[in-house]
């Protein structure tokens, strides 16, 4: 059988904490698929093709990695893509509790997979999408936080004046 993991997050926009997570997990399964859910608590920058763009860039080394979206409840799309593991990323104490409802609210509406997490890179462990959105937005430098093709594009985002 297949071994099929998906890594889902909203990844607005990928990290090199979401890398690393994927370049870790890579290995430990025949398939992975990084999976963009729309996290209807977050109002999103990219929107979900330009996100998929920026992580296919960084991942087209692998063969065995793909690139999706989702709508709806997670649960479903892992059955629907016959996954039987689910991966997610610890950064600090902080993450667990909303990680841990979440998974095992997961599992009360399908038994079928597992949910594994490993513990972001230290390097990793204080940043997120929002505090790279933060620092560009007020010009600081987050060269160590993304690859130079998120860099850009935030760029183009924050400081290109429309028209
Ligand atoms: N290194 C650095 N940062 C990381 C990281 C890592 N390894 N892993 C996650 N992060 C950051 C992300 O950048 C993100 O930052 P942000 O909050 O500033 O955007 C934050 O941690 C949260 O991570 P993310 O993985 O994007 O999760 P999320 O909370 O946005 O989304 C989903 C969680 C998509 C898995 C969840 O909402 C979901 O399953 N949605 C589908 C609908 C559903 O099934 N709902 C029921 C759930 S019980």
């Amino acid at each position: 059988m297949k071994r099929i993991a998906v890594y889902p997050g909203s990844f607005d926009p990928l990290t090199f904490g979401h890398i690393d997570l994927i370049e870790r997990t890579v290995g430990m399964f025949d398939e992975l698929i990084v999976a963009i859910a729309h996290n209807i608590k977050k109002a999103g920058l990219f929107p979900v093709p330009e996100r998929a763009e920026m992580i296919r860039e960084m991942v087209k080394g692998y063969d065995n990695v793909s690139v999706d979206a989702f709508d709806g409840l997670l649960v479903d799309y892992v059955r629907k893509k016959g996954a039987t593991c689910v991966v997610r990323g610890l950064r600090a104490f902080s993450d667990f509790e909303y990680e841990f409802q979440m998974a095992l609210t997961n599992r009360k509406l399908n038994d079928s997979y597992e949910t594994i997490f490993l513990m972001t890179h230290e390097n990793y462990s204080f940043i997120s999408s929002s505090l790279v959105k933060e620092l560009i937005e007020f010009g600081g430098d987050i060269s160590a936080f993304v690859p130079e093709s998120v860099e850009r594009r935030l760029k183009e985002k924050f400081y290109t004046k429309p028209g």
